[in-house]
């Protein structure tokens, strides 16, 4: 069976640690996509074809590396794309409990699927989209934090809210 693997999650913005765990493990898989979805919880900066095109832009040069959305449930994601593996990243102790939740939801429905965890390397441990954000939008540097285009569309993204 081919091993057809996405790794999930809403990228607002991709960051350099998401990209590090995109060039870690991309060439285990047999197909690869980057699936950019919505969590109810949150409420985004960039829109989900937005939060696509960045990441796309990172990996351009790349054609084993595919960018997909998901607008709806992953459960049916999974099952209209005969994905086998799910891919997300950890940080440290406090993501695992969200992740085994959404795992074995995944897996109520889409039992064949498994969710596979790659371990954030230590140096991007403290990473997340919303430290980015809070530093972009009061003008500091996110230069280690996000790829050059990336530091582009936010630095549009907050001179247009400011108006
Ligand atoms: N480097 C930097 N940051 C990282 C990281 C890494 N390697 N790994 C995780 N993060 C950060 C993200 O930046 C994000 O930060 P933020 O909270 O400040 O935005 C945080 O970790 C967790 O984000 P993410 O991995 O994107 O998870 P999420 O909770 O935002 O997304 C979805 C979860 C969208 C994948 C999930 O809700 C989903 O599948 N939605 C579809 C609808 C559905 O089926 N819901 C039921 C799911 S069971």
């Amino acid at each position: 069976m081919s091993k057809t693997a996405i790794y999930t999650g809403s990228f607002d913005p991709i960051t350099t640690g998401h990209v590090d765990i995109v060039q870690r493990v991309h060439g285990l898989f047999d197909s690869f996509t980057i699936v950019v979805a919505y969590s109810s919880f949150k409420s985004y900066l960039f829109s989900i074809e937005e939060r696509a095109e960045l990441i796309r832009e990172c990996f351009k040069g790349n054609s084993r590396i595919q960018v997909d959305c998901c607008k709806g449930l992953l459960a049916q994601y999974i099952r209209d794309n005969n994905v086998n593996l799910i891919i997300r990243g950890a940080r440290s102790v406090s993501d695992f409990e969200n992740e085994l939740s959404m795992s074995n939801a995944n897996k109520d429905t889409s039992p064949d699927c498994e969710t596979l965890l790659a371990f954030t390397r230590s140096k991007y441990q403290h990473y997340s989209s919303r430290i980015v954000k809070e530093i972009a939008l009061n003008g500091g540097d996110v230069s280690q934090y996000v790829p050059g285009h990336v530091q582009q569309a936010l630095k549009q993204k907050y001179n247009s809210t400011k108006g």
